[in-house]
């Protein structure tokens, strides 16, 4: 299938990392990440109390890469293939990626996400250039606000939408080029 055809390599090394696509044998490590409050200092209702709440994130981001040919990606160490984390890009219903990363604290200030973010932003334009790469943040969150603007995305709206957050903290949305309404307005809600 042309689809198919079109699909960037199966496996993605960068400098320091090698990005590979989820699969169901990822579980275990995926839980120790997204159960791990430390990566959820930013939004603890997030974090991921029962493995199947991985299972659950694992299948999503399979049948996503089956329909659109990306999804994130395991993040592991180039170097002697630890498991990192999860990063990389993902459809969504409003049409646009979202990028995101989370990765196991140990690994955080080696510019990994950028590492990450960079090779998203390629692979989403090698897959589906028309459409937008978006992210959603906290503005509790600075090291990730940074990873997007460094990957080449801007501030298009920050604000209250969804569930109560800590005082003073707003949700924000980026983008890389203007979204139409109906992306944005699906953003917005879904901060
Ligand atoms: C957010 C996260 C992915 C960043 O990963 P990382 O590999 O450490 O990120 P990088 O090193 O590529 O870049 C982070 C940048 O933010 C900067 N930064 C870190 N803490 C910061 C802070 N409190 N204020 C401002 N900038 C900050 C870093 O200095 C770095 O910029 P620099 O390279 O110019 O110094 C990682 O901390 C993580 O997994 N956190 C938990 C999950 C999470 O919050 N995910 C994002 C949800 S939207």
């Amino acid at each position: 299938m042309v689809h198919q055809l079109l699909m960037p390599p199966q496996e993605i090394r960068t400098a320091h990392l090698l990005l590979t696509p989820l699969t169901p044998a990822d579980i275990d490590d995926v839980y120790a990440v997204f159960s791990d409050e430390r990566t959820w200092t930013h939004l603890p209702t997030g974090r991921h109390t029962t493995r199947a709440s991985s299972v659950e994130l694992v299948q999503r981001t399979i049948g996503g890469r089956v329909r659109h040919g990306l999804g994130s990606w395991v993040v592991r160490a180039a170097a002697d293939h630890a498991f990192l984390g999860v990063g990389g890009v993902d459809m969504t219903a409003a049409g646009v990626w979202n990028l995101g990363y989370r990765l196991t604290p140990s690994a955080w200030g080696n510019g990994y996400a950028t590492e990450i973010a960079r090779a998203a932003v390629t692979a989403a334009h090698d897959t589906a250039a028309d459409a937008p790469i978006t992210g959603r943040v906290l503005t509790n969150n600075p090291a990730s606000a940074a990873v997007l603007r460094r990957s080449g995305l801007s501030l298009v709206w920050q604000g209250e939408s969804g569930s109560a957050l800590p005082d003073g903290v707003e949700r924000q949305v980026w983008a890389d080029r203007a979204l139409s309404v109906a992306q944005r307005d699906w953003l917005v809600a879904n901060a």
